[in-house]
This record gives structure tokens, C-alpha cells and sequence, in this order.
């Protein structure tokens, strides 16, 4: 089994890797850790202690940051609902899951008293993840790799050319990238290609109390349309640990823009090569949209 810590900031994308990843044998979570992102992290912590008492799973959840490193945050609510997981009334919250420590020091914890490295997993603003790096270097020889939903090729989903996990906090971003640590950088280019349809919802709905939960929290989800489809963004990251032969991917250097006016939080994926830089990402440039599918499908398939 490989050993995970997820920070993450959920929101219902959120929710779909969270459940593939608590019923994957494969995967042991040790640790998830929560950062204010698609809203307050008062929210988004209160959200995935109630996902984890509607599966009963006992991991620690350690409370990250409020709020950038430099910026003032921004919030995804018009995606997501006010509350960061609208759409789906649990019952109840693991409230005794949460450790007294800040989630920066419950990962380095890990990170460190773990004999195999472990993978970490960031699907919302790297605020965390920075101040990890700044507060304890060492631990970058601890971290097998760093697979992050952020970023993209091209255009963005928040600013003209930002996705909003690196838009939210460019700053951290930058930390992280510049880091050395094993990067993988899934983005919106392969997130587009995970799209579940109004006929995928209708099988979801039926298949068991998980696909049922889900389906009624993408009846509030507000990232694509049931014609196009729903991107499951941070899904993605999951399924990349999973399945990675899914995925094209190209190693490349990946600068990111922290002074732009208009576009602070662009990622530049140098394919090209013209910043003349040594890689430091592996990036996530395709994804067999119907292999996905089917991904998810298994992967849902396997909660209860
Ligand atoms: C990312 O932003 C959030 O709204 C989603 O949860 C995902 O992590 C997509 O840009
Ligand atoms: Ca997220």
C-alpha cells in the first residue's frame, strides 16, 4: 500500500476523491489536512467531518490555514454552494477526529515518523503545503512525490489564465514548484476530460448510499453543465495515483506567475522549452476521457 496525506478544501470534486480514496486498498490515508479554498476552512473542515462520519472512517483531520500566504482569500461558493458541499443534509460529524495540533506540524509528524516515504496529495490552495516546505525543509526528502490538482496548459477557470487552486494562492504556489520535490501537476486540461453526464448520474444515484450522495451533491454542483458534463477535477489526482497509464504526461518546466495584474496564478508549462529551465513537473497533458468513466464507476462501486 502507498501511504497518503490529502489536504484538501472540500467541496464536492473534493468529496468524489475523497471516497475513491478511503475504499482503495491500495492507499493508506494517514493523515488529511483542510485549507480554506473553495470556502473558509472553518467550512470546508466541517464538511469532510461530516464525509467521514457518513462512511464511518476513522483518519485525523488536522485544521490548516485560513487564508493565503500573501493575498486576501478568494472563495468558489458560486461553485460549490455557501456552505462548500451543498446539495446532500448529513446526518452527523466526526468532531473527535480533529488533532490539537495545526495541520502543518500533523504532517510533518507523519512525513517524519513514517520508515517509507509518503505521497502527498493537494487538492485545494497550497497554502499548506508552502508553509510545510518553508517550516521544515527537511522534510522534502520524506515526500515520495506530490500529486496536485492545480493549474493548466492554457486558459483558466478563475482568472483568464488561472485555475483557482494556484489563483487562490499564487505565492504558495511558487514555493512548491520551486521546490524539488517529485511534482505532478494534474490540471484543468485533464480534469475537462472527467466528465460525468445526467445519464451517469442516474446509474450513480442507484448504485449504492455513496453514488446516491453524490449524485444529490452534483445536483448542486456548479462546475460544467449536465449537458457537457461535470469536471471532477480533484477526482483526477486520485485516479492518477491509481491508474496513471489513464494519463498522458510530459516532463517540463512550469513557471509560475506571481506579478502579472491580470494574470497572477497562470501556470506556464513550458513545452516548448523557451524559459531554457531544467523540468521540475511531471504534467498531466491528457486522459482517456472513457477510461475515467469507467474508473469512477469502479471506484464509487467500491464504497458503501
Ligand atoms: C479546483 O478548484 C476547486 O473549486 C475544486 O475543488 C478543484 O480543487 C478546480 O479548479
Ligand atoms: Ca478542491
Amino acid at each position: 500500500t502507498r501511504k497518503i496525506i490529502i489536504d484538501t478544501d472540500p467541496g464536492i470534486d473534493d468529496a468524489v476523491a475523497i471516497a475513491a480514496a478511503l475504499f482503495d486498498e491500495s492507499l493508506d490515508i494517514k493523515l488529511f489536512t483542510t485549507v480554506g479554498g473553495n470556502v473558509s476552512v472553518d467550512k470546508v473542515t466541517k464538511n469532510l467531518l461530516k464525509l467521514l462520519a457518513f462512511w464511518n472512517k476513522d483518519v485525523p483531520v488536522a485544521i490548516g490555514s485560513g487564508r493565503p500566504l500573501l493575498r486576501e482569500a478568494i472563495d468558489a461558493s458560486e461553485i460549490h454552494g455557501s456552505t462548500g458541499m451543498d446539495g446532500y443534509d448529513f446526518a452527523t460529524s466526526k468532531y473527535e477526529l480533529l488533532t490539537k495540533n495545526h495541520a502543518v506540524i500533523e504532517m510533518y509528524k507523519v512525513l517524519m515518523d513514517s520508515k517509507e516515504k509518503t505521497t502527498i496529495v493537494a487538492i485545494g490552495p497550497l497554502t499548506n503545503i508552502a508553509l510545510l516546505l518553508r517550516m521544515y525543509p527537511e522534510c522534502v526528502e520524506r515526500i515520495e512525490e506530490l500529486v496536485l490538482m492545480g493549474g493548466s496548459l492554457a486558459r483558466g477557470n478563475t482568472g483568464v489564465l488561472s485555475e483557482f487552486n494556484i489563483a487562490a494562492d499564487p505565492e504558495a504556489a511558487k514555493i512548491v514548484f520551486e521546490s524539488n520535490l517529485t511534482l505532478t501537476m494534474v490540471g484543468l486540461d485533464v480534469g475537462e476530460k472527467a466528465l460525468i453526464l445526467a445519464e451517469d448520474c442516474q446509474k450513480l444515484k442507484k448504485m449504492n448510499k455513496t453514488g446516491d450522495m453524490i449524485n444529490q451533491l452534483f445536483n448542486s454542483y456548479g462546475s460544467g453543465n449536465m449537458e457537457v458534463g461535470l469536471h471532477m477535477y480533484d477526482g483526477c489526482a486520485i485516479a492518477y495515483l491509481l491508474a496513471p497509464e489513464m494519463f498522458d504526461v510530459r516532463e517540463t518546466y512550469v513557471a509560475i506567475e506571481t506579478q502579472g495584474a491580470l494574470t497572477a496564478g497562470a501556470t506556464l508549462v513550458d513545452l516548448n522549452g523557451y524559459l531554457g529551465r531544467k523540468a521540475n513537473c511531471r504534467v498531466c497533458v491528457d486522459l482517456d476521457s472513457v477510461q475515467f468513466k469507467q474508473w469512477f464507476f469502479d471506484a464509487i462501486g467500491k464504497c458503501d
